[in-house]
């Protein structure tokens, strides 16, 4: 166990680590009330993601995500016959848009990154000031508000948070585009939570969604698909912010007494139903 990364408040390149206990909850209202934003959160539900996961995802969101402020909630979906109803709070709205259903659960999570990207810059851009993409298999558990926002925003991995660079997955094969030399590298990201401003955002899947691509005619997959091109965006460009692994945790991980409150939680993975090719 790498104990610098326990806790840690700020990276190397000066961008602050947010845990739950490193901002000031009433000075960032007060804040924000003279600079309203706009918040979009945009969600993939296909296949069985939709049936198992978009309901909880979409209560918890309603209670928990940004409250107060202007959210839109981007629904990306392959049924819109089951879109769960739920009637969102104050300064809430839903879009909700088709996508096609991919074969494999790798291609819907790779293609993500291309249909981000399309929507950014076909409309988001337009309608809101911050994005946060995030997967629909979580819970929101606590308050997720202002202190997420920032230019380009990752989020640390559950399972690699206390690892050295060395240690965690990144894409070794030199062939790929999300390729990370061993010895470099800072931090393993979470794909389940990105963000960042519209324009930052649309960077970041524009750039994976390419990188993706060019690996797709090389006959290449990266290990873990768009999350290691991913860690390669960060590790290039490198996130203005991150969130503590208390902004994504596993509940059924043996509590750690630097987890103080969990905003939002992984929820039961149903791996044999989600991943069986269709
Ligand atoms: C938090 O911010 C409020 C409002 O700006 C301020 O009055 C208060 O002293 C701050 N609290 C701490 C612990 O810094
Ligand atoms: C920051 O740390 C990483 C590894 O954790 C290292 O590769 C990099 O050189 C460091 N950067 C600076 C500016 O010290």
């Amino acid at each position: 166990m790498n104990s610098t990364h326990m806790r840690m408040r700020t990276t190397n390149w000066s961008a602050p680590i947010v845990w739950t206990d490193t901002y000031n909850e009433s000075a960032l209202k007060k804040y924000y009330k003279k600079h309203p934003v706009a918040v979009g959160l945009v969600v993939f539900a296909v296949g069985r993601y939709l049936e198992y996961y978009l309901e909880s995802f979409l209560l918890s969101a309603n209670m928990f995500f940004m409250v107060n402020q202007r959210v839109i909630i981007y629904v990306m979906l392959d049924d819109f016959s089951r879109m769960p109803f739920i009637s969102l709070n104050r300064l809430r709205t839903y879009k909700i848009f088709k996508v096609k259903q991919e074969r494999r659960w790798q291609d819907i999570s790779m293609m993500r990154m291309k249909t981000i990207s399309e929507h950014i810059a076909d409309h988001i851009r337009h309608e809101v000031d911050y994005v946060f993409c995030m997967d629909v298999d979580q819970i929101f558990k606590g308050s997720y508000g202002l202190e997420t926002l920032g230019e380009s925003v990752a989020q640390l991995h559950t399972y690699w948070y206390k690892e050295s660079p060395n240690k965690v997955p990144y894409e070794r094969n030199e062939a790929s585009e999300a390729y990370i030399p061993l010895g470099q590298g800072d931090f393993y990201y979470h794909a389940a939570v990105f963000g960042g401003t519209t324009a930052q955002v649309l960077k970041i899947t524009q750039e994976c969604a390419r990188r993706i691509m060019n690996d797709k005619k090389n006959n290449i997959e990266a290990v873990w698909h768009d999350e290691s091109h991913l860690n390669k965006y960060f590790f290039l460009h490198k996130p203005t912010k991150i969130l503590s692994p208390e902004f994504c945790w596993d509940l059924r991980k043996d509590t750690t007494p630097d987890i103080e409150t969990v905003k939002l939680s992984w929820n039961f993975k149903h791996y044999e139903f989600l991943r069986k090719e269709v």
